[in-house]
């Protein structure tokens, strides 16, 4: 028997809440895509070698996830943990590492995978962690990139979008844990009570 037609209900975004207001910034169409382009980009760089992928947990876990399948070839991936963000959206300024690599770099083809490059202190810290331990070659590939706000001399070496400074969400990226599961990267505004919020 056919299945009636229904009617579409309007489209929920995953964690959505009241007070907060998203708007689509770079679609998910746009960012396979582009993911697909930096992957034959790295390839055309590392034709034959084996990649091994470390993603920084947990914004960068959609984009490894796809980068990973537009490679191809050999490819193994570990992932770090660290923290430099509060939970609202201001910077702490420091850097604190939760949970470290399982297996060692040394020797092997290292491309670090972020979700975001805002300020570069992350990034910075995690390269002088990483050179220390003596891999082959070390590259980064960031999803975004929030160039003005930059203070730590850092850059990657495969960028997805450059983006202005608006704090983003989705693909993988949160605002309070909410917000990984949309397909799309959105800006996210607060109405007055989502500012309480984070003033608190
Ligand atoms: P830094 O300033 O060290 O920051 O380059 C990198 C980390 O900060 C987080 N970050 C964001 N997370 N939306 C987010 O969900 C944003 O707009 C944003 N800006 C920075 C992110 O965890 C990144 O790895
Ligand atoms: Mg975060």
């Amino acid at each position: 028997m056919p299945t009636k037609a229904t009617k579409r209900s309007p489209r929920v975004k995953p964690g959505h809440r009241e007070e907060e207001t998203l708007r689509v910034l770079i679609s998910h169409q746009r960012i396979r895509e582009r993911v697909r382009h930096m992957a034959q980009e790295i390839r055309r760089d590392f034709p034959n070698e084996p990649i091994h992928l470390v993603g920084v947990l947990k914004g960068s876990v959609l984009f490894l996830a796809d980068l990973a399948r537009e490679l191809g070839g050999e490819v193994s991936f570990d992932f770090i943990s660290v923290s430099s963000y509060g939970k609202g959206m201001d910077s702490t300024g420091e850097v604190k590492m939760n949970k470290d690599l399982d297996v060692t770099i040394e020797g092997r083809s290292v491309l670090v995978v972020e979700d975001i490059l805002d300020t570069g202190l992350t990034l910075k810290y995690l390269l002088l962690l990483f050179e220390e331990r003596k891999p082959k070659h070390l590259r980064v590939a960031v999803l975004l990139d929030k160039v003005e706000r930059r203070i730590a001399d850092v850059k990657a070496d495969y960028t997805g979008f450059v983006i202005p400074n608006e704090f983003v969400v989705g693909y993988g990226l949160d605002y309070d844990e909410r917000y990984r599961n949309l397909p799309d990267v959105c800006i996210v505004r607060l109405g007055p009570r989502g500012k309480t919020k984070i003033e608190a």
